[in-house]
């Protein structure tokens, strides 16, 4: 028996598992007054301090749903996950390697210092603005609409519906982000990008500016749980070895300079957005005892209020919570 992990010894009933996630939320609700909403995007500042919610989908069928499950949100950087992948599905794993690096920086998400001083080869990874707008610049196409319908592409076949654009939240982004179009114009000094500059930051605002909701992202983690195969139809979404590439970068760099925390002490591959979702994935694990979820599940978080890094303050604590609960930890 693992340390810290609750002796489920009891038939792990959806309703079961239920009244516990229903307890956690109502108690970690409590941490979203330590968090603040993002406002250097204005509209994100309308989001409601105290919402939290969860989302969990086991690959066995169960689905937990627990507080503020049904409000949509925008994707932000958790879209980075899915325009690398696009990126890779396109171009192929090398081509993008050789452009954008797989190392964690521990600096902010939109921290430029390392191009500056560091005279990079290519930025350091695919999440951070820099190398995420790089990848966008990469994707085919030669306008927005083009180089993101893929991205919705793929969302649509693993939402099961094609989302929309916060068009309110696309011109919040766009009208407000000099820190980004810094970060373009360095990149294009750099011979970074292969696209064009204005036309990559406009595809980049409107993939963050994604409309969707906390069931989205348990179905997203499900399948990355599962190598990138939807396990209720076992049709491959995702090529195998680009989901696994998918979740290491999840895993070092997803909650940018919290990543090293997040994997010490919840120890599963997650992706966090400044709109305050997150998307964790707890891949198949085997354990002495029967505990939930043991053949993987992914796990959607809703709370906008955010710590330092601009991840969900509640949601991380939360996750912290059930990875113990639960053992989920892939170490
Ligand atoms: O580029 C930005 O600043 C936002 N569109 C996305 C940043 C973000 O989600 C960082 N994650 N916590």
């Amino acid at each position: 028996m693992v340390q810290g992990a609750a002796n489920w010894n009891t038939e792990l009933t959806e309703e079961w598992l239920q009244n516990y996630v229903d307890d956690w939320v109502a108690f970690y609700r409590k941490m979203t007054s330590d968090g603040k909403v993002a406002s250097y995007i204005p509209i994100l500042e309308e989001a409601n301090q105290n919402h939290l919610g969860i989302t969990i989908m086991g690959n066995n069928g169960m689905t937990i749903r627990s507080g503020d499950t049904d409000i949509p949100f925008t994707i932000q950087s958790i879209s980075k996950v899915i325009s690398f992948i696009v990126g890779c599905m396109e171009r192929g794993v090398q081509y993008m390697l050789d452009r954008v690096d797989v190392e964690p920086t521990g600096e902010a998400f939109n921290s430029i210092m390392h191009l500056e001083m560091k005279q990079l080869k290519k930025p350091f990874n695919p999440f951070i603005n820099a190398g995420a707008i790089t990848v966008t610049s990469m994707l085919e196409g030669n306008t927005s609409d083009e180089k993101l319908k893929p991205i919705i592409d793929l969302m649509e076949r693993m939402f099961g519906y094609r989302p929309a654009l916060n068009v309110d939240v696309y011109e919040s982004e766009r009208d407000s982000s000099m820190r980004n179009r810094a970060i373009g114009y360095y990149l294009l000094e750099t011979g970074f990008l292969e696209s064009d500059m204005n036309i990559t930051l406009e595809t980049y605002f409107k993939q963050c500016s994604i409309e969707i909701t906390i069931d989205d992202l348990a179905k997203f983690g499900m399948i990355l749980a599962n190598d990138g195969e939807d396990p209720n139809s076992q049709e491959e979404i995702i090529p195998r070895p680009i989901a696994r590439i998918a979740k290491a970068l999840m895993l070092t760099c997803g909650m940018y300079d919290a990543s090293g925390k997040f994997a010490t002490y919840v120890g599963i591959p997650a992706k966090s957005g400044v709109s305050g979702g997150i998307i964790a994935v707890s891949p198949p694990r085997v354990r002495e005892e029967e505990l939930p979820f043991l053949d993987g599940c992914g796990i959607g978080v809703y709370g906008p209020a955010l710590d330092e890094q601009g991840n969900s303050e509640a949601g991380i604590r939360l996750l912290r919570h059930i990875a113990k609960q639960w053992d989920l930890s892939i170490f």
